[in-house]
């Protein structure tokens, strides 16, 4: 498939896979996706798995990514993780903001954009999620929703830093659920959050920042979803947790 911006499609892993189940996974996936040049994949195990997940993705055509840390360098924060520390296990990206740290730890988007300056000045990339619950998109707030979300959790970004962050829109309704936005919808928002961007940046970043789509990508789905013009990869939970499941949601879209 022909795009614009190069796809990246990353899996979350969420809390899934000890270590060996990890190492079974990472080495699976080395095995079916090794000949994908045309899309940017990353895989993003818990912490526990990242060093031994490290040293598999080292020689191979998979990033690491982290599912959070903490916007703190260092020091007194129990049970919290440093952008320092991801780095020394070759991480290159990290997930900021999910719905379900927004839901159960309750992340603001002041805490999202602290962390966001934090990644970058560390050279890691942000994925930085935003997305409506099922109310909001009934009550007709989608656009007042991601549009606040956006301009919170980007606050403080410079351009240089915009560029070099991924957005990924995740309606809340879709994640987990198996019922994924259909491409309409997801274009829809996708196109609100360039415009967004174009507003708050300009248009030459609005351009060139890559805006994943997540919540209940499959095999079946993931070409008709990303073949929209402003879906530029996907951020995959339950799916990504399989070898077959996650390979074929990459291999679909080529
Ligand atoms: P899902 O999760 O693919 O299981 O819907 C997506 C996500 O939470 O990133």
């Amino acid at each position: 498939m022909q795009k614009e911006r190069k796809l990246v499609i990353a899996g979350n892993w969420k809390m899934n896979k000890t270590v060996a189940e990890a190492l079974d996974l990472v080495q699976g996936l080395k095995r079916e996706l090794a000949p994908v040049k045309e899309v940017d994949i990353v895989v993003c195990p818990p912490f526990t798995a990242l060093g031994e997940v490290s040293k598999q993705v080292l020689d191979s055509n998979i990033r690491l990514g982290a599912q959070n840390m903490s916007e703190q360098n260092g020091g007194a924060y129990t049970g919290e993780i440093s952008a320092g520390m991801l780095k020394e296990f070759s991480v290159r990206y990290v997930i900021l903001g999910h719905s379900e740290r927004r839901q159960f730890q309750a992340e603001s988007d002041a805490l999202v954009a602290k962390k966001a300056l934090a990644a970058h000045t560390a050279a890691l990339k942000p994925i930085v999620c935003v997305g409506e619950t099922l109310a909001e998109r009934e009550a007709g707030q989608t656009e007042e929703v991601v549009g606040r979300q956006l301009r919170g959790s980007l606050a403080g970004l410079n351009k240089e830093q915009m560029q070099e962050t991924i957005l990924a829109y995740e309606p809340v309704w879709a994640i987990g659920t198996g019922r994924n936005a259909t491409p309409e919808q997801a274009q829809e928002v996708h196109a609100f959050i360039r415009r967004t961007l174009a507003a708050i940046f300009d248009g030459t970043v609005a351009k060139r920042v890559r805006i994943q789509y997540g919540g209940s990508v499959k095999p079946g789905n993931s070409r008709e979803l990303m073949s929209q013009a402003d879906v530029d990869g996907a951020l995959v939970g339950g799916a990504s947790l399989e070898v077959r499941s996650f390979s074929d949601i990459i291999k679909n879209t080529i």
